[in-house]
């Protein structure tokens, strides 16, 4: 089949799985709130038309899963008849004791002095539950996060979800920038809104989608400005999501936002992540949190599951303990580094003489953030969305990004991903996306 035979039926069958037909049932507000979510329709077109090169959805790379280490410790664990049954039984709503006591260590073996009291972290099902379930403890309808923009379209759609209100602050390749963040708050100061604003939330590493990671300056003023703002103003966190924190391949890692003052640790949360550096299909993610807020969360995750999947947890216990988790990084590492320099090279090769196509160059995780000249608009209502669909391939449009409030959404961007193509089909993926550009400015 053709690249264009294929696109004629995609588009329509992509359609039928976002048509839940409201008339039929009464969804409750909160289904209503949840509406047209980007995510699923992403991974389940890549999934459902594996010939469509997906640059969209972030899975990870499929030929480096852990298919041997995993094997090794499922062995592990079910020749030791006591541990096997313990895995397979329910075990605390924290999860696992083991675990959490392992994960506090080898965090932070580079400074063992700012490892955290084990009964401060929460295992979760990936640590997207754990940004919902923190999201549902702190924030009330209305309430405002103010977020790194543009930011995790993921957690944008559960902020919209709780009816919060999520204010984009403008930011670059050093991440969020301080000064339009202090900027914001004084606003929202002076409009009466200071005891409304909970949160900031920043993707603090290699972020998802722009790649970029808050510099060491700039994780000092934020800690300082946010400690200042408590002083007036009372409790404000700040949300680290280090989900690709893991996956550097330049460079020297900086020091977690927690780590930088003696009492951070009261008003940094830091979410981490075991779906990029091991296994998805595992799913063990976690938050620590300040001790106040351990309770009110295990309250709120008892409602919910009291407890994430304990076989998973007593694996990942054994992935680390056995050094299968240090052994298998370099490795990915290696491959996802690769695959960066191939679709770098692309857009260097594809792009490299229009001076209004600009892309970031990230030090880690799985995205490239690039910029189209500004009258195109890579959002599915634009021609460009079309086009690429019918050169057989798929993107994320930047506007996904962008929360409704705050910095102007960029229509012209685009989240490109190169975590679960190979270096071929990246390369020929953003030949086609190439393709679709051309085909459309001509026009
Ligand atoms: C920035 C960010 N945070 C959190 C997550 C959640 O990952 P998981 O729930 O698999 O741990 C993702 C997943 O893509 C992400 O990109």
């Amino acid at each position: 089949m053709s690249i264009n035979e294929q696109v004629e039926v995609e588009p329509t069958k992509f359609e039928s799985l976002q048509c839940a037909d409201d008339e039929l049932y009464e969804f409750s507000r909160r289904a209503h709130l949840a509406k047209g979510q980007p995510i699923g329709k992403l991974m389940a077109q890549a999934l459902k038309f594996p010939d469509l090169i997906s640059l969209a959805a972030g899975f990870v790379d499929n030929a480096t899963l852990p298919c041997e280490e995993t094997r090794e410790c499922l062995r592990s664990i079910c020749d030791d008849p006591a541990l096997l049954r313990r895995a397979l039984q329910y075990d605390a709503t924290a999860g696992n004791a083991g675990l959490r006591q392992t994960l506090a260590e080898w965090c932070h073996h580079a400074q063992p002095e700012t490892a955290p009291d084990p009964d401060r972290i929460i295992l979760t099902s990936g640590s997207n539950q754990f940004l919902h379930l923190l999201a549902e403890a702190i924030l009330n309808p209305g309430d405002i996060v103010l977020v790194a923009a543009p930011t995790y379209f993921v957690f944008l759609g559960t902020l919209k979800g709780i009816d919060a209100q999520a204010i984009g602050v403008a930011a670059d390749e050093d991440g969020i920038q301080i000064e339009a963040l202090q900027e914001q708050l004084e606003q929202l100061s002076a409009a009466g809104q200071a005891g409304r604003v909970k949160a900031i939330y920043l993707v603090t590493d290699f972020d998802n989608p722009a790649g970029s990671t808050l510099s060491l300056e700039r994780r000092h003023q934020l800690v300082e400005l946010v400690a200042a703002w408590r002083k007036r103003y009372g409790p404000l966190l700040i949300i680290s999501d280090n989900a690709y924190q893991l996956l550097r391949y330049s460079g020297q890692p900086l020091p977690s936002l927690s780590s930088l003052a003696a009492d951070a640790s009261d008003y940094v949360i830091e979410s981490g992540t075991f779906s990029k550096s091991f296994s998805p299909g595992i799913r063990v993610g976690w938050g620590i949190v300040p001790q106040y807020l351990v309770e009110r969360l295990l309250d709120m995750k008892s409602n919910v599951d009291f407890g994430s999947p304990h076989f998973s947890q007593v694996l990942m216990q054994q992935a680390i303990t056995s050094g299968a988790v240090d052994h298998h990084l370099p490795r990915i590492r290696a491959a996802y580094h690769n695959k960066l320099q191939a679709m770098l090279s692309a857009l260097h090769a594809e792009f490299g003489q229009q001076s209004d196509v600009h892309w970031r160059e990230p030090a880690g995780g799985l995205y490239v953030w690039l910029t189209l000249p500004e009258h195109i608009d890579t959002s599915e209502s634009g021609a460009l969305w079309q086009s690429a669909i019918e050169r057989g391939v798929l993107y994320v449009p930047g506007h996904y990004c962008y929360p409704d409030q705050g910095v102007g959404v960029a229509k012209n961007t685009i989240r490109l991903s190169f975590g679960v193509q190979n270096a071929e089909r990246i390369q020929d993926g953003v030949a086609r996306l190439a393709s679709a550009i051309r085909h459309i400015e001509s026009l």
